[in-house]
């Protein structure tokens, strides 16, 4: 893939995935540039550019950043993304998610034809209707952080009509795993994510482990994912800032390896690579989880020739597991 070096602006940067996007960026000469109000980042993952420290609503930082930075290209990360929190606190989801997407979006289509890539999730699509889901499933949210993420597609839509600001949404399903040479990794406070606990629960850290619901439609009765590294994630959004140079206009595209695994497959790959026993207990079902979520990504393969590099869920628990038996943040 030939593409020019660009000086992009990577808002959320801190956080898990923006910071292995940054190492990428970096890694094939782009200029970057980091803006996270550490909320939920942290500052020792911003290795690969200058951090603005603030919020994508502050409006006077924004101006003061856009001018000094001068973006050819923007991707998106910054957002709360835990879905009972936003069950029980919807105001966050909305003011984060929506009121700051959009107050972003005014900056960047001052900028004629810069191309921005969003981070969507899986959720926008509710409860499936089908084995696999592809991008024209129907989409009905069931929980407000689906709809927060489903409200910047349909704007990212409006804006390219009117404005021609083009963008590419990213679906992704289940984001896991850490880069490879160990040096950053997931490290949310707390965490909720299946894949950590599991792996915090071997280490002897955090709560213990609990298994929210046995009793869902599936053949073990535990919930179903599709688990994507968050490298080959990363790589989709190289690959999609590559595609909007030719293919003007707004894109979606949803991220999987098209494999679901349930939560107790998890579980026992993580004792196979650990070498560990698992111990937990069955609760409640957790709001707001749907039974399934597994992609269909041909479209992101045929469009912009993605090819995910850790498709095993061993491989990508592999991952995880050395970043969190030696954390460095
Ligand atoms: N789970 C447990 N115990 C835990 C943590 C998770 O049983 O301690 C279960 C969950 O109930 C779920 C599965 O493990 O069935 C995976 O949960 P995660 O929290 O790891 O991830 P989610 O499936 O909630 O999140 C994913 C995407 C989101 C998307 C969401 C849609 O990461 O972007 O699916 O429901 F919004």
């Amino acid at each position: 893939m030939l593409m020019p070096p660009m000086r992009l602006l990577v808002c959320g940067g801190a956080g898990y995935i923006g910071s292995h996007m940054c190492k990428l960026l970096a890694s094939r000469g782009h200029q970057v540039a980091v803006l996270d109000n550490l909320s939920t980042g942290h500052r020792e993952a911003v290795r690969w550019g200058t951090l603005y420290e603030g919020d994508i609503a502050d409006d006077a930082l924004l101006t003061r950043m856009f001018a000094e930075v001068q973006p050819e290209g923007v991707l998106h990360f910054a957002a709360k993304s835990v879905v009972g929190e936003s069950v029980r606190d919807p105001s966050l989801y909305y003011l984060n998610n929506v009121t700051g997407s959009l107050a972003l979006f005014e900056h960047v289509r001052k900028i004629p034809g810069c191309p921005l890539i969003f981070s969507s999730t899986a959720a926008i699509f509710g409860s499936p209707l089908s084995r696999l889901i592809n991008e024209k499933h129907p989409k009905e949210p069931i929980n407000p952080y689906g709809r927060t993420k489903l409200a910047i597609e349909q704007a990212l839509q409006d804006y390219w009509a009117a404005y021609a600001m083009p963008s590419v949404s990213f679906r992704y399903f289940n984001a896991a795993g850490a880069d490879p040479s160990g040096e950053l990794g997931e490290a949310h406070e707390p965490e909720t994510h299946l894949i950590p606990r599991v792996l915090q629960s071997v280490l002897g850290m955090g709560e213990p482990l609990r298994i929210f619901g046995e009793d869902y439609d599936t053949p073990d009765g535990t919930c179903i994912r599709d688990y994507v590294h968050v490298n080959d994630l990363c790589m989709a959004h190289l690959l999609g800032l590559h595609f909007l140079r030719v293919h003007r206009g707004a894109h979606a595209f949803n991220l999987g390896n098209g494999e679901g695994f349930s939560v107790r497959d998890v579980l026992r790959v993580a004792s196979e690579v650990t070498g560990s026993t698992i111990d937990c207990e069955f609760t409640d079902r957790r709001p707001g989880d749907p039974s399934r979520l597994v992609a269909d990504s041909a479209a992101a393969r045929e469009s912009l020739g993605w090819q995910p590099d850790f498709p095993d869920l061993a491989q990508i628990i592999a991952s995880a597991w050395s970043w969190h038996k030696n954390r460095k943040f």
